[in-house]
């Protein structure tokens, strides 16, 4: 008989969560069998089960960072080794899922975790972090289309403003230290204000309170730059907030977004969707190369920090209560991590 482990089941679409068990995956050629020891929460996550997206197998594993060890090769794997500690982001399938024991990644898009990084410190990036990234460089229509700060594209932007909605966000922390290496200045973000010191060190120059008008937004914008603004990354991405972006954009100015686009934009304005899957054929290579070539330097060197991180009691079972406090707004500048190896069926 197959062996098997926990993990959290979403029994039918709308339905409530479960601890339950389902087979460990085999690996097949180009992937890696993962133990994982952390997965963090999106808020993906409680918007599957609430509104029933993307999800038509049941039961189905949810949760899409992941961070652990190399516990089997596929065929083919030589450059990873058993026990090293990486990191991925899943793909939408149970086999790839992170809120269960074991996971498989294609090993194309696994990055190794440096020393300097923790298990959960590591779980806090993908998904955030591959929305930053493919918002900032991915090529137009998917993404802004700024070179990626591979080495000769480092500072590559210095004096070219960029605003980023809700940089206390995960999705927000990601872009400003992205925005950071490119070189963009200065960075203006919008965030509750007891965050500005956090945010500053991460590499945000202005931070104005979320809470101000757009017109309000535009003024303080006006006064820390004479430069017309080009580009808004929105990394909240509600009706309010895309409004805003678009009222602070320059005329032929590109808006990102992270969910659907609402206003419909005037002058010349661009919105574009991010979409962060990593199955997506558009975002394939340009985020293979990111996990597999860059991200490990990143985080080596500091450049990329994880969030604040709370880890969730309970393995597994603690996970509902997380995505119900992701829902209700309640987590403010952090990342809650769960340790599927904590869970216990009873
Ligand atoms: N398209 C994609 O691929 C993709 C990928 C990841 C996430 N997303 C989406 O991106 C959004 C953010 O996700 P996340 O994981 O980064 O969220 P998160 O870390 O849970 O965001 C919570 C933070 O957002 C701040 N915030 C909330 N509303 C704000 C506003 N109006 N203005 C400024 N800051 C605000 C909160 O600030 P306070 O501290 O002041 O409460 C809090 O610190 C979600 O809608 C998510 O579904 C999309």
């Amino acid at each position: 008989m197959a062996p098997t482990q926990k993990a959290l089941l979403l029994p039918k679409k709308f339905g409530e969560f479960v601890v339950g068990e389902v087979p460990v995956p085999t690996p097949g050629a180009g992937e890696i069998k993962i133990k994982i020891i952390s997965s963090s929460l999106n808020p993906v996550d409680w918007k599957i089960q609430k509104y029933g997206i993307f999800f038509d197998k049941f039961p189905a594993v949810l949760g899409s960072d992941i961070a652990g060890d190399v516990e089997e090769l596929g065929a083919g794997v030589n450059v990873f080794k058993v026990g090293d500690r990486v990191f991925t982001q899943g793909l939408r399938s149970n086999e790839t899922a992170g809120f269960q024991q074991y996971a498989l990644a294609r090993s194309s898009t696994v990055s190794k975790i440096p020393e300097n990084t923790s298990y959960d410190g590591a779980a806090s990036f993908p998904v955030a972090l591959s929305a930053a990234y493919l918002g900032l460089y991915n090529k137009n229509p998917h993404g802004l289309g700024f070179a990626p700060p591979t080495t000769k594209n480092q500072g590559k932007y210095s004096g070219v403003s960029i605003v980023i909605l809700g940089g206390s966000s995960s999705v927000g922390q990601n872009a400003i230290q992205l925005a950071k290496i490119s070189g963009f200045s200065p960075i203006i973000t919008t965030a509750s204000v007891k965050h500005t010191d956090y945010l500053k060190a991460l590499g945000a120059t202005a931070i104005l309170d979320r809470n101000l008008s757009s017109p309000a937004l535009v003024a303080e914008i006006g006064k820390i730059t004479n430069k017309p603004i080009k580009t808004v990354y929105d990394a909240i991405s509600t009706a309010e907030t895309q409004q805003n972006g678009l009222d602070i954009l320059a005329p032929g100015g590109q808006l990102a977004v992270v969910d659907a686009p609402v206003p419909k934009p005037t002058e010349g304005k661009v919105i574009i969707q991010v979409i962060g899957g990593l199955a997506l054929p558009h975002n394939i290579d340009i985020l293979s190369h990111f996990y597999h070539d860059v991200v490990f330097g990143f985080l080596e060197k500091g450049w990329l920090k994880p969030n604040n991180i709370e880890v969730l009691p309970g393995g597994l079972s603690g996970i509902p209560d997380g995505l119900a406090r992701l829902e209700g707004n309640q987590v403010s500048n952090l990342k809650l991590v769960a340790r599927p190896q904590e869970t216990s069926l009873y």
